[in-house]
């Protein structure tokens, strides 16, 4: 008797706290809205992005008909199989925007950097640190500078839902998130690449200079614009680290392995390495005139040199960026020395933490770096005086 009693008590307890629980988060919903909101007024810059669609496929490209006629196709690799059946396809809508990034078409000329950094759905520890770093959109001795990341979808259909929620935040928040339909795999770079010089053309055709990189590279933001004050954004500039005289590599096993059937050359024309690259909006817009007429091939900073090569330009490279770590000039030098990188415009791999650090200690006005390393070949000491 007494016992039906208890647990019937604690049945109506468990009720009543149940009931509690959805009343709260019912609450929390709609002040979480409301936050939201208020953040947006607060922030000047009104959010900028579509509605996200649907989480079903939207992109109707279809598989080439014609792509049983390649020799020897059902003995390439599958990955390779499936970029040749959908290497065509460069139309996917795009889920996430920010149109007035650079003030809109027209007030573009405004922005003199644009940073465009490719950053994978489930980089959110990169875009954050980035953002509180190089990333930062500032004004440096009147220089504007912009920052975007370009994404694409997680090829996971349960990890896709949460990181569509997860940019779609992002976006609401920063406003500086591109989001394209598309698989943002190792091979559908080029086409993340394709997308964003056509973004770059419609909407911001104007900004001087951009920086087009990954999410770990660590940028010396300050020393970039300092270097380019003196360049003209009307000019051809395509600068990184130059790589000459290769070629496709014909290793089914490597991760960079490019059959015949989709490069027949046995050499790439001159390129630079995709980890950082900068060019002025006049290179860019002849890229991506180019690539309009070019087939896309899967290793996007090869293709920019292809695109380059049609057009005639060259890549050029630049002692202080290396897309390979870092190139310590000496063994008494330590690799982590902020004087280092106080020189340096970009070096590739870098983790979150290391970024916050370093971004700290070049910019701490009393780092002092007796040594001089000179790997501007002398430049770094004018450099201070052009602005
Ligand atoms: C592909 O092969 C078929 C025959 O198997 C031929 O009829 C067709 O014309 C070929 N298409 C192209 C584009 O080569
Ligand atoms: C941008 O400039 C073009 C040509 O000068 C003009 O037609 C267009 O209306 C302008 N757009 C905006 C949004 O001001
Ligand atoms: C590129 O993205 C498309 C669209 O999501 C996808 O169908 C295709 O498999 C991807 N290609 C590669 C090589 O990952
Ligand atoms: C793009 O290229 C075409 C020729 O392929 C040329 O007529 C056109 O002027 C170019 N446009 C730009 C903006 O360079």
């Amino acid at each position: 008797m007494r016992w039906s009693f208890v647990r019937a008590k604690h049945v109506l307890w468990l009720l009543v706290a149940l009931f509690c629980l959805l009343v709260i988060m019912e609450v929390c919903k709609d002040g979480g809205g409301d936050g939201g909101e208020v953040r947006k007024d607060i922030k000047d810059v009104p959010p900028v992005l579509t509605k996200p669609k649907k989480w079903e496929m939207v992109s109707s490209c279809r598989e080439d008909p014609f792509i049983k006629n390649i020799t020897d196709f059902a003995q390439l690799p599958a990955i390779i199989q499936d970029f040749l059946r959908y290497k065509h396809c460069r139309n996917f809508p795009q889920i996430l925007d920010a149109p007035m990034k650079c003030g809109g078409r027209n007030k573009s000329k405004g922005v003199f950097l644009l940073l465009a950094i490719k950053s994978s759905p489930q980089n959110y520890e990169r875009r954050a640190v980035v953002r509180q770093t190089w990333g930062e959109e500032t004004i440096y001795k009147g220089a504007h500078i912009k920052t975007i990341f370009l994404s694409g979808t997680s090829k996971n259909q349960r990890e896709d839902r949460r990181l569509r929620q997860l940019l779609q935040i992002e976006s609401e928040k920063y406003g500086d998130i591109l989001q394209w339909d598309f698989h943002d795999t190792f091979y559908n770079l080029t086409l993340k690449q394709f997308l964003f010089h056509q973004w770059l053309t419609e909407n911001c055709p104007g900004a001087h200079f951009i920086m087009n990189g990954d999410d770990d590279i660590f940028v010396n933001t300050y020393n970039v614009v300092k270097y380019l004050s003196d360049k003209r954004a009307d000019s051809h500039l395509f600068v990184g680290q130059l790589i000459a005289n290769v070629g496709p590599i014909r290793n089914p096993g490597s991760k960079y392995y490019v059959p015949v059937q989709v490069y027949s050359s046995d050499s790439y024309p001159a390129y630079c390495g995709g980890g950082g690259i900068l060019m002025s909006r006049f290179t860019a817009h002849v890229i991506y005139n180019k690539s309009l007429d070019i087939p896309l091939i899967p290793i996007d900073d090869v293709y920019l040199g292809m695109c380059l090569n049609k057009a005639g330009l060259a890549p050029a490279s630049h002692m202080a960026m290396s897309t390979v770590g870092v190139p310590v000039p000496s063994k008494d030098i330590d690799s982590f020395d902020p004087c280092f990188y106080r020189q340096l415009l970009m070096v590739h791999r870098f983790v979150p933490f290391e970024m916050m650090i370093m971004w700290n200690a070049v910019n701490d006005p009393d780092l002092h770096c007796g040594q001089k390393l000179s790997l501007y070949g002398g430049a770094s000491d004018k450099l201070p005086n052009k602005l």
